[in-house]
């Protein structure tokens, strides 16, 4: 059976629906402002179902985690919208961000999320949030929900490439 929703790149029509998806989402989500998704815009995907933007997912690579040859890439931005959940539309939009940063050799992919299940179930592990420090404190600075990125409930989650392709790590 084919799917009833479509993943394709995002398109600079799309800001103002990628933020107010964003933002809605705020309690899950670390917010955006529309010029940021204007300037990050070729490393966002949408979904497309039932003829609106049902969600989105971007990335961003941290040379800081890991090392240059094999830097890792963090899932961000993830959601979709509720009446589009438990589709598969989450699971293709991470599908979607994995096939896109293959190509570049990252080791690993990261995940800072309330949803581990989710993760888990795309064969993401949970892992030490020690383990992501620079990441916690470049990226969550500036959230203003908890006194620090340690007591934030927020789950690390990992899944390694490397094992995709059967290389040694
Ligand atoms: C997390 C989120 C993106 C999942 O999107 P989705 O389209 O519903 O996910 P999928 O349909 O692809 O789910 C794939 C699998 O993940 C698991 N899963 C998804 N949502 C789940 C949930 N709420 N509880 C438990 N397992 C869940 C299930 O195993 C599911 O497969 P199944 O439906 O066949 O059982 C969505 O719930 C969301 O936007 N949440 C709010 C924002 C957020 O937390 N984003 C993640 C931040 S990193």
């Amino acid at each position: 059976m084919s799917a009833d929703f479509l993943i394709r790149a995002a398109r600079l029509a799309d800001v103002e629906k990628i933020f107010a998806m964003i933002h809605l989402n705020r309690d899950q989500l670390i917010s955006r402002s529309v010029g940021n998704i204007v300037e990050n815009i070729d490393r966002f995907f949408v979904a497309e179902a039932g003829g609106e933007i049902a969600g989105c997912a971007t990335y961003q690579v941290h040379p800081e985690l890991g090392d240059a040859r094999s830097a890792t890439v963090e899932v961000q931005s993830l959601v979709v919208k509720s009446a589009f959940r438990r589709r598969g539309i989450g699971r293709a939009l991470v599908d979607a961000v994995i096939g896109r940063v293959s190509g570049f050799g990252p080791r690993d992919v990261v995940a800072l999320t309330f949803a581990p299940e989710f993760f888990s179930s795309l064969g993401f592990v949970q892992i030490p949030k020690t383990k992501i420090m620079h990441k916690l404190y470049t990226g969550c600075i500036n959230c203003a929900k908890h006194t620090n990125p340690f007591v934030c409930p927020e789950i690390a989650m990992m899944r390694s490439l490397a094992d995709d392709t059967g290389e040694k790590r």
